[in-house]
């Protein structure tokens, strides 16, 4: 792990093989596949090996899952090792009803000792390098992230990504930059790699989490939809203190790259549609948006993308 990672997040719907290698290739040190069902895995389903697809330059395959319990980690442990990870990473974060109600997610942040099982599972198998990624806790009468980092690192993960917000919050309300602090404290000397999460927006955010708060890295997540320039910046602000911004001219030739990339993983009827969001998000702001917005509504083709996409390079 560099001194300094910069990691994008797993950002189920967006962290595809295609995303992953544009932030990669921006200077991300380590891109976190979508969240992959151990269950799907174990049972060989290909959608879900699907998720876990690379590009042969994307070296450092960072997966990570989501399980109720060790028993699918364990039985999924020789598909996913096919697969040459570099990381495996346990899901406690996600807040869906969906996956909360089957004891997966954040539902493990009520019982610790489950996703120590899963460690456990995993280290018994492999000597990949096993990370978790968790919440502050439950609710706010419930925040236990300190106690829970503290027992899943004795089980053996050795890189802990702490999203500073509760399951009860979601995505919405401030992540709570105290709580890196908190974190970093606690484990110091521990040997634990810290990665902080949420609301990490621009380098100076990034910069206050690394040397404000004594954490090892940061996961941009909603920060690099659309702005994979975010890891070239950030790296830049931290060596000199200041960063420049990418020019219309690079946003919308990377996001036809990214839209080109995604074409080849998914044909261009399907690529089209689903990265229509991310295509959006790389023109915010531009002068003559709007007007771009409605044409990328309608396009369904390559060619009309790009049609729609070029009028805003002058
Ligand atoms: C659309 C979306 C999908 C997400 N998918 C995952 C996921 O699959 N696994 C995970 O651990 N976190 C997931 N997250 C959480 C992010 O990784 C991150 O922790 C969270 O967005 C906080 O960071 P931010 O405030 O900088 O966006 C997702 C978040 C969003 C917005």
């Amino acid at each position: 792990m560099a001194e300094h990672s910069l990691f994008l997040a797993p950002l189920a719907g967006y962290t595809d093989k295609a995303f992953r290698q544009i932030a990669n290739s921006y200077g991300a040190d380590g891109s976190v596949t979508e969240m992959v069902s151990a269950e799907g895995l174990a049972r060989d389903s290909e959608k879900t090996k699907h998720l876990l697809d690379r590009y042969s330059e994307d070296e450092k395959l960072i997966v990570q899952i989501f399980a109720p319990s060790a028993d699918p980690v364990a039985r999924c442990m020789d598909t996913l090792l096919s697969f040459n990870p570099h990381m495996i990473d346990i899901n406690c974060g996600c807040p869906v009803p969906k996956v909360v109600k089957t004891g997966a997610g954040s539902a493990l942040m009520k019982d610790p000792e489950k996703v120590c099982q899963m460690i456990k599972a995993i280290k018994s198998r492999t000597d990949i390098p096993v990370s978790v990624k968790f919440r502050l806790g439950w609710d706010s009468s419930s925040i236990n992230y300190i106690e829970f980092a503290e027992a899943v690192h004795n089980a053996g993960a050795s890189v802990l990504t702490l999203h500073a917000r509760t399951r009860a919050q979601g995505y919405s309300g401030t992540a709570d930059r105290n709580a890196f602090r908190s974190l970093s404290e606690h484990m110091k000397g521990s040997g634990a790699f810290l990665f902080a999460s949420g609301d990490i927006f621009r380098p100076e955010d990034a910069a206050e989490i690394i040397d404000g708060c004594g954490m090892d890295g940061v996961m941009f997540a909603r920060g690099a939809i659309g702005n994979p320039f975010i890891f070239r910046m950030t790296k830049e602000y931290l060596k000199t203190g200041s960063y420049s911004l990418p020019d219309t001219e690079e946003k919308v030739m990377t996001a036809i790259r990214h839209l080109r990339l995604a074409i080849s993983c998914y044909g261009e009827d399907i690529a089209c549609r689903e990265m229509r969001k991310q295509l959006m998000a790389y023109i915010k702001g531009i002068s003559g948006a709007s007007s771009v917005k409605a044409r990328l509504t309608q396009a369904s083709t390559e060619e009309e993308c790009v049609n729609a996409l070029m009028p805003l390079v002058k």
